[in-house]
């Protein structure tokens, strides 16, 4: 570090571990940048319990202005936004609808059996997607021996579907079929922004569609904690109290939610720039033998691919990853997922593009 020469961030990441830090497991590891943390420290709080902290009410209002809905309720988890959006729709008995790939269904521990008392019905969709034809004739007859269906559930865009976006249509088409059966609607838009700025079509637009949606800011937001579900008044009222009743009351959350605030205000046109670098991989990926995009389609910042068989493990080449400081996350026996954000610039998808080609020779000698 010395003399004049201002080292630059990858320089500085060579000179303090070595080897350089790429951290492709998921968009939820980014740290808040020094302006967060600026904004973090001047917030403005209060007992968000007892009354309400001023600037988780900005923030709610945002996202339900940018959201196009009545209301907002500022969560500590995306987890906790769909669980409050599930006992808030169903009954316990009742039965909703989802993927089979969904994060609601797989990824939450069943809470919605174990807190709601809910029963899932799976639909594979293609490639994780869903669309009104796979939807026709799943609803079930009234019939005592039989549990309500009562919600369907949408993810947009779709973790395990390697962040892939529904078609506008399908989402207009499913809603619209659902509001004619008498079945509520929700959509766990953890990554609705990414969807947003990939297609060009607002916020507002997708979530009109549905009763109620979540949204995460601690993904490619790059906020340090929180989510939101969105709905009408009396929904977002209820879903008060729930959160409540989930251990979720927050005294001063503005201290978070200035976080939230600073990412929903700075952060959300410059996820182009993580879908451009997704690309980057992907084309690597592409052209890499032994390696192959599952699916060949990437839409946005959430990359899977398998590693061939005949040649090595996920398991195996995310420990050749990560000796060359390239981290990664094994989904499958073969599969490994990537996922870019905030916290890995153009020069860090170069080097870990480099790095997958370069594994892959060797392995395939
Ligand atoms: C699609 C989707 N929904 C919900 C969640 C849950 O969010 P949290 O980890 O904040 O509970 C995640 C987390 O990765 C997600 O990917």
């Amino acid at each position: 570090m010395a003399g004049s020469h201002h080292l630059t961030q990858n320089e500085y990441y060579l000179v303090d571990t070595e080897v350089m830090i790429v951290d492709l497991r998921s968009d939820t590891v980014t740290k808040p940048s020094a302006a967060m943390r600026q904004a973090i420290a001047r917030a403005e709080v209060d007992d968000d319990v007892i009354d309400v902290d001023p600037t988780v009410a900005r923030l709610q209002e945002l996202t339900a202005e940018l959201l196009g809905k009545e209301a907002a309720i500022f969560m500590p988890s995306g987890s906790m936004s769909n669980q409050i959006a599930l006992r808030l729709h169903c009954q316990p008995g009742d039965e909703f609808i989802c993927e089979t790939g969904s994060h609601i269904y797989n990824y939450e521990q069943a809470a919605f059996a174990q807190l709601s008392g809910l029963a899932a019905k799976t639909i594979q969709g293609v490639e994780h997607l869903l669309n009104v034809d796979q939807l026709v004739g799943q609803i079930r007859a009234d019939d005592e021996h039989l549990v309500r269906t009562r919600l369907i559930c949408l993810e947009n865009t779709h973790n395990r579907g390697a962040g892939r976006i529904h078609r506008y249509e399908d989402i207009v088409d499913i809603c619209n079929w659902a509001r004619e059966n008498q079945l509520r609607t929700h959509l766990d838009g953890a990554r609705l922004f990414n969807a947003a700025v990939a297609t060009g079509i607002p916020l507002s637009d997708w979530a009109q569609h549905f009763d109620s949606i979540s949204v995460c800011f601690s993904k490619g937001l790059g906020a340090p904690v929180g989510s939101a579900l969105a709905g009408d008044a009396a929904l977002i009222q209820q879903a008060r109290r729930a959160r409540k009743l989930f251990g979720g009351g927050m005294r001063q959350a503005g201290v978070i939610a200035a976080g939230a605030l600073f990412a929903l205000e700075n952060n959300r046109h410059r996820l182009s720039e993580d879908h451009a670098n997704a690309q980057m991989l992907a084309e690597a990926i592409r052209t890499t033998d032994g390696l192959k995009l599952t699916p060949d389609q990437v839409d946005t910042n959430i990359i899977m691919f398998e590693v061939d068989v005949e040649l090595t493990t996920a398991e195996r080449f995310v420990e050749l990853l990560a000796q060359q400081g390239v981290r990664a996350t094994a989904f499958g026996p073969q599969l490994i997922r990537l996922v870019t954000h905030l916290d890995v610039d153009r020069s860090k998808i170069e080097y870990a593009a480099r790095v997958i080609s370069e594994i892959m020779e060797q392995v395939a000698v």
